[in-house]
């Protein structure tokens, strides 16, 4: 029932005792980068002057601009001891890069692997990795996880969906790792092939990587009969394996021996109580390389009260509610209204106006991005405004990773709007 059951049950008390320890310890490895030598020397925090864990509070916030703009800073051992990088949004300067020695991979590994154990996941499992690979971390990040668990693992990636029902055939898969709004996208792949989700042996699905509800859980474990859980995560920290639901599905237990846990109010900076909808914070407490103090994940959600029927003592957190930027995530891509602007601006043929309109559609998510294209611009032939919307799909497909579709549109046509949250419009369902 437990992957590993000291620590996954370990009482609170001892939990404690060990998160102090491994948060003191974290600190003296955090001093070897030169970013945080520098934050927590001004700070005045040493791994001594920390008593208990709520003087985990001296530390200061770190956020994604810290992790941007200081990139290598952050890192406690030479670039040659680091094994393996991730990225998170944006290719062009704005991404956020984590880098891993060999041993961070092997935790995050076991992280997983305990994630997938605990929803009943089994070496005699065949499991279908349906997540991109490449910089995501959801693609390797479970991949290690999986094999670690002994389960025969299929590097399927994202997309190709006829190819994804046909691996499903033809391996007997019975455990999925996928976008949830993408199962739900997938299902009329499986009719057009008049093949019924239901008939084949799968039984566990993962899914994760973009907010998604209770019904929308429910109408995939119905459509496919079987059980979905939800996993949350994110590069900064790792990736997946951060907090993973239990098969009470009443929450998802975060990982508290790997990661120290506080939901704060993101205008006062306060700590909540349990049940109170506020920012995640995290603090890894196991990585090596690269250990993040205290992140602003941006993430809104609540600490369940209550301790879980099924006897870990880790806590848990909602489901995701939402978040305190503005990042979107489509096909489980992030993405800042930034990177778009970032794009459009440096072309002269556009004007400064654009209008983005998100929809989902038979569950596949599309951006549709009105430009204005500058007077003399327009006035060129067809053949012309044909290869420039193909440029401007191109440059946004390349910084955004997702093709979006993209429409010229005569100057002074589109409303004016202040500020680039305005010119985003999201019509999908929350
Ligand atoms: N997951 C997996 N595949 C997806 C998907 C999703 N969320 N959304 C769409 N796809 C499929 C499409 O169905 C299509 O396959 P098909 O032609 O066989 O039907 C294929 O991917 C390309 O779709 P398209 O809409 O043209 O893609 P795009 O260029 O806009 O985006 C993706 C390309 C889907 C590959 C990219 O968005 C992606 O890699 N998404 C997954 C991100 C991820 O793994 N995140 C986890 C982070 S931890
Ligand atoms: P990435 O760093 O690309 O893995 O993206 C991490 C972000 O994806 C998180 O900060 C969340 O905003 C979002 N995310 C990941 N998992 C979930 C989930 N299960 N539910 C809602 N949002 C999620
Ligand atoms: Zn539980």
């Amino acid at each position: 029932m437990y992957w590993d059951k000291k620590h996954e049950t370990m009482p609170r008390p001892d939990l404690e005792i060990l998160q102090l320890e491994r948060l003191r310890e974290t600190l003296s490895v955090a001093l070897n980068s030169p970013f945080y030598r520098e934050r927590l020397t001004q700070a005045g925090v040493t791994p001594e002057s920390l008593s208990n864990l709520e003087d985990a509070r001296k530390i200061p916030f770190t956020t994604k601009d810290d992790l941007r703009s200081q990139g290598q800073a952050l890192l406690t051992r030479p670039l040659e001891e680091m094994v393996r990088l991730h990225a998170s949004s944006g290719t062009t300067g704005q991404a956020t890069v984590i880098y891993y020695t060999r041993g961070d991979i092997e935790t995050w590994a076991e992280l997983l692997a305990r994630s997938m154990y605990m929803t009943g996941m089994r070496p005699t499992d065949v499991f279908q990795n349906m997540m991109g690979y490449g910089l995501f971390t959801g693609g390797l990040g479970f991949h290690y996880g999986a094999e670690r668990l002994g389960a025969l693992t299929i590097p399927a990636g994202a997309g190709n969906s006829r190819r994804q029902v046909q691996l499903m055939q033809q391996f007997n898969t019975t455990a999925l790792h996928i976008i949830p709004s993408y199962a739900l996208y997938l299902l009329a792949t499986f009719e057009s092939m008049g093949v019924d989700p239901r008939d084949l042996p799968l039984r566990l699905a993962f899914i994760g990587a973009e907010p998604h509800t209770g019904d929308v859980r429910r109408r995939i474990e119905e459509a496919y009969g079987l059980k979905a859980y939800n996993s949350y995560g994110l590069s900064e920290l790792n990736g997946p394996g951060v907090a993973f639901e239990c098969p009470e599905q009443n929450g998802l237990h975060l990982w508290e021996d790997h990661f120290l846990l506080e939901v704060i109010d993101p205008r006062t900076l306060e700590p909540l109580s349990p049940g109170e909808v506020g920012e995640v914070v995290l603090t890894n407490l196991s990585r090596r390389g690269m250990p993040v103090l205290r992140y602003r994940t941006r993430d809104l959600a609540a600490v369940e009260p209550g301790t879980c029927p099924c006897g870990r003592s880790h806590r848990r957190i909602s489901r995701i509610q939402g978040r305190t930027d503005d990042m979107l995530i489509l096909k489980g891509v992030n993405i800042f209204p930034m990177q778009i602007e970032k794009v459009l601006l440096a072309m002269p043929e556009v004007g400064t106006n654009y209008l983005v309109e998100l929809s989902r559609k038979n569950f596949n998510d599309l951006m549709l991005v009105k430009v204005e294209v500058q007077q003399e611009f327009f006035q060129e032939d067809l053949k012309y405004l044909k290869s420039l919307q193909k440029k401007i799909t191109n440059a946004l497909k390349s910084e955004l990773l997702v093709t979006p579709l993209v429409e010229l549109v005569e100057p002074m046509t589109l409303p004016r709007s202040e500020g680039k949250a305005l010119r985003i419009m999201d019509l999908r369902d929350k």
